[in-house]
């Protein structure tokens, strides 16, 4: 008889959002959910193998045949409600101290990001308060983000360290998130971001060589003895930040110790960063608000993955990325949250809801981006990021029978999602 986790049955529809093992859905295929419907006469059910991973889907007694006799450790009777895969959220900074409210008022006044960043505010801001955190600080701080994150629907999220600009902050940044992993109730890719700002008096230049000359090489041993896993390298690659040659050779150097590239790019201003990162065969690039045509049509062809941050574009009211044309030219399309003290959003769905006002994106467009996009800029699409049998059964129920009410009910998270499973264990319910 066999021992199952998890049942989640009856329920109106599931939306897999990949069905046939793919890791991307280029261009209408973005469109395409592989959504199973309830019939008249039964519900779909999603069953749960004891490790976590998903084992089947299918119509109520399709799945009821497939394991007869089987006891289950829980069941969610999900009868009037709606399953997407958990979401993924591709772009976070949320390891910090030190909010930036004060900052919000100056540019509802007419300051742009940048008049603030010079000014001494912004990164550098955070980076003063985050160094001066111990440890224990930054991690009081961070769980109840990542908690609130996971309360959304995210059970995937990469977090960038970028606070600390010296290898002592960083590596303590890196380390807080390896702290809050087994902690917390998703799971963390990280990233190395030392390269997020140029550090009070020093050059871009002499930045440039911090980070690879003394940043890389003491993460390059924190990882070999097991203390540190890192995913990927970012830079904030701008005008008066990293150039595109100083990022073009830090990421070159996260890339020679096996990190993957995902980067910040063409947010503010066009650098042509995003040829660039095509060149170097970059795994995501990030913002893309002034990406070229020729950077689109580069990034296509490498398979990079275009990480879009509507609450940027809404919060410092730049002109959108062009998502439409990324999606059209063949782009695979994730999203992110972007969460930082400059744009202080933990929630995906709301995310979601940008994308398809601000962004142009269609609902379904915006889910596979929300989901098995995102996990592939983190190259975890074989685990994450859609309801198929072998992957972690990360699942969001909907308290409606259509899950587009998760993005149609504009911060109204609390009320529609009953459940958030992660690998199979309920770790958000609906009071
Ligand atoms: O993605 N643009 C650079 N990095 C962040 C902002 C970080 C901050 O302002 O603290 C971003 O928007
Ligand atoms: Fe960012």
């Amino acid at each position: 008889m066999a021992q199952m986790r998890l049942l989640v049955k009856g329920a109106a529809q599931v939306v897999r959002v990949a069905a046939a093992g793919e890791k991307v859905k280029l261009k209408d295929a973005m469109s395409d959910l592989a959504i199973v419907n309830a019939t008249q006469r039964e519900g779909v059910s999603i069953a749960v193998n004891r490790d976590g991973t998903i084992a089947a889907v299918g119509l109520d007694s399709e799945v009821a045949d497939m394991f007869p006799g089987a006891s289950w450790e829980t069941v969610i009777d999900a009868h009037g409600r709606s399953v997407v895969p958990g979401l993924v959220d591709a772009h976070t900074h949320p390891v910090w101290a030190g909010d930036r409210v004060h900052e919000f008022a100056m540019k509802l006044a007419g300051a742009s990001y940048m008049e603030v960043h010079a000014a001494g505010g912004g990164i550098n801001f955070t980076v003063e308060h985050t160094r001066a955190a111990s440890e224990q600080e930054l991690l009081d701080l961070l769980l109840p983000r990542l908690r609130r994150m996971s309360s959304a629907g995210t059970t995937l999220v990469e977090c960038k360290s970028g606070y600390g600009l010296d290898a002592s902050t960083e590596l303590k940044m890196l380390r807080v998130l390896e702290k809050a992993r087994p902690r917390a109730s998703l799971a963390i890719s990280s990233t190395f971001c030392g390269a997020h700002s140029v550090p009070r008096g020093m050059t871009a230049d002499e930045a440039t060589r911090s980070v690879i000359e003394d940043q890389i090489p003491a993460i390059k041993a924190a990882m070999k003895s097991g203390e540190l896993n890192v995913d990927s390298i970012d830079v904030f690659c701008e005008k008066g930040v990293f150039s595109v040659d100083q990022t073009k050779r830090i990421l070159e150097a996260g890339k020679r110790e096996g990190l993957l590239i995902n980067f910040h790019a063409e947010e503010l201003h066009p650098l042509k960063s995003a040829e660039m990162g095509a060149a170097l065969g970059a795994e995501a690039m990030s913002h893309l608000e002034e990406v070229s045509e020729e950077g689109i049509e580069a990034m296509a062809r490498a398979g990079t993955v275009g990480v879009l941050l509507p609450t940027t574009a809404h919060i410092l009211r730049l002109p959108p990325p062009p998502a439409r044309a990324m999606i059209d030219a063949g782009v695979p399309v994730a999203l992110g949250t972007d969460f930082n003290p400059n744009a202080f959003c933990l929630s995906m769905p709301l995310v979601m809801h940008l994308a398809c006002v601000i962004l142009k994106m269609s609902l379904s467009e915006a889910l596979t981006a929300a989901t098995l996009h995102a996990a592939h800029s983190l190259r975890k699409a074989h685990a994450h990021g859609s309801i198929e049998p072998g992957k972690y059964a990360d699942l969001v129920i909907v308290d409606a029978p259509r899950w587009e009410h998760l993005v149609y009910q504009l911060g109204g998270t609390d009320h529609v999602i009953s459940h958030v499973i992660k690998a199979g264990a309920v770790v958000h319910e609906r009071k």
